[in-house]
């Protein structure tokens, strides 16, 4: 079970002390949006911030790239500290290939699907990722509604985990709070971002309620 605050809610003209208090507060990972205003309709963080990130805690950097051409940037990314990248398979002609490459310059690696892109475009590829990214919201700002239809493709992706003696972790990005924490959990998450929940309250506090949604056993 892993909670990944998204710093896209955090205070920028205070980044290190936020990162530093939400990791202090329980948070398993630091989730960094990267957005490029192509991919995405807003522009976000770059290699520089993820550096400066990882140079102020010891806290699992995870990667989510919201950009085209992610493989330009792998490298820079790398450097910067990512401990993990999650590319968006929309974004990646070459899925198989930039897996392979985010995998040989080190960090774990992790593909995502937007709430109408079906688990099926990734289906050759589930064997290679650590982690699959399922957005619960269409990418590019914190703050927006939960998309229920997505609780689905939990399943789903949970069930072909199970047949097929895979491993990967699932993730959920976009809307958690502690309701829909639970039912994504319910279907198969292990690892849920949340951005505008933890940083609009007690970090402690909230992180600890989403954790609850894992139940005693897990
Ligand atoms: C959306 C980002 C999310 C976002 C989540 O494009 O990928 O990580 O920050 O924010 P909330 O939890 O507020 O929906
Ligand atoms: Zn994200």
């Amino acid at each position: 079970m892993i909670i990944a605050p998204s710093i896209l809610s955090a205070d920028f003209g205070h980044l290190a002390q936020e990162v530093n208090a939400v990791c202090e507060a329980g948070a398993d990972w630091i989730h960094v949006d990267v957005m490029d205003g192509r991919f995405v309709p807003n522009i976000t963080i770059g290699p520089l911030v993820v550096e400066a990130v990882s140079r102020t805690t010891d806290c699992f950097i995870d990667t989510h790239l919201m950009i085209v051409e992610p493989e330009k940037f792998v490298d820079a990314f790398t450097d910067a500290g990512s401990d993990l990248i999650t590319v968006h398979a929309e974004a990646c002609v070459h899925l198989h290939r930039n897996i392979g490459q985010i995998k040989d310059a080190g960090p774990k690696a992790g593909v995502s699907l937007n709430p109408a892109t079906p688990v099926a475009s990734i289906v050759e590829v589930l064997d290679m990722v650590d982690l699959v990214l399922i957005m619960s919201v269409n990418p590019g700002f914190g703050g927006q509604a939960f998309i229920p239809s997505v609780v689905g493709k939990i399943r789903e992706l949970d069930r072909l985990r199970e047949e097929n003696g895979l491993d990967f972790d699932i993730q959920v990005d976009g809307g958690i709070n502690a309701d829909t924490a639970k039912m994504v959990v319910d279907a198969g998450a292990d690892a849920l971002v949340a951005g505008s929940y933890v940083f609009r309250g007690n970090y402690a506090e909230q992180i600890a309620k989403l954790k609850e949604a894992f139940g005693p056993s897990r």
